[in-house]
């Protein structure tokens, strides 16, 4: 599948120093990994967030959420970059400043070589202890029924941000900082409904940043945008680094 490009747009990623990239679920939606709020597809329309997705959720019921995320780990073993990540690593090669932050916790940005990725709501890849957050271990089997043990005795946990929790501190503050900084932002698939990723690209566009989202549907975002590239990001995030770059 082709998609036209603006030739305007073309022309400011080329000329562009300086560029924040922020994704979401959507971004790994053509590798196979669920998104959360696509109606039908999405992990909550079929599960609840409160259920799974909170300390005190965790606290309630340790194994459910342990092999919820043990699930979604599981998946994650299967899939592979798509087109969309490998033309974000395209164009962090290209531009001068760059920085990638992501919502998502699939590692796939990394997998296909992006280097300048700040992960704002963690990584399943990795398990903390539930008391101390210090990273403790690799994933382990649940043992007598329950989630494995941290030395302390506190159970672990993945290395995720939920809901009420805040964001690792220095990972948001350089994604702020780079809003502030750069002359162009990419918001690729990203339903722009959790802040603070959300604030993010209005932070961006209030510091003179030109703003394009890349998603199918539209956001809460789509009319403070000044540009909209309506298609998967595996089909448009190829289009503009071929049209940026000839
Ligand atoms: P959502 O599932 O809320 O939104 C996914 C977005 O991707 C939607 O706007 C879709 O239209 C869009 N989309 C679907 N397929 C796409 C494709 N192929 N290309 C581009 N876009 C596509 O996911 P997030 O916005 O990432 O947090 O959700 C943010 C946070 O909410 C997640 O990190 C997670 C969730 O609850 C926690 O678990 C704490």
């Amino acid at each position: 599948m082709s998609f036209a490009i603006a030739p305007a747009l073309a022309a400011m990623l080329r000329a562009a120093r300086n560029v924040l990239v922020l994704t979401g679920a959507g971004v790994s939606a053509e590798s196979g990994v669920p998104t959360f709020r696509d109606a039908q597809t999405g992990l909550w329309a079929q599960f609840d967030p409160l259920e799974l997705a909170t300390p005190r959720a965790f606290a309630r019921n340790p194994r459910l959420v342990w092999d919820w995320y043990a699930w979604r780990r599981e998946l994650l073993a299967t899939v592979a970059p798509n087109a969309g990540h490998h033309a974000l690593v395209a164009i962090e090669r290209r531009v001068p400043r760059f920085l990638l932050a992501t919502q998502n916790v699939d590692g796939l940005h990394a997998a296909a070589g992006s280097r300048a990725l700040v992960e704002l709501h963690g990584n399943l890849a990795r398990v903390i202890c539930s008391r101390e957050h210090t990273l403790v271990s690799t994933w382990a089997e649940p043992a007598d029924g329950m989630p494995p043990r941290c030395a302390c005795g506190a159970w672990l946990r993945p290395d995720v941000v939920w809901f009420e929790e805040n964001l690792p501190p220095q990972a948001l503050a350089e994604a702020q900082r780079a809003a502030e900084e750069c002359d162009l932002m990419l918001v690729a698939g990203t339903a722009a409904e959790v802040y603070p990723a959300a604030a993010l690209p209005l932070a961006a566009r209030r510091a003179g940043a030109c703003v394009v989202e890349i998603n199918p549907q539209p956001t809460p975002l789509s009319g403070d945008m000044d540009f909209v590239l309506r298609a998967p990001s595996g089909v448009a995030l190829p289009a503009l680094v071929a049209a940026a770059w000839p």
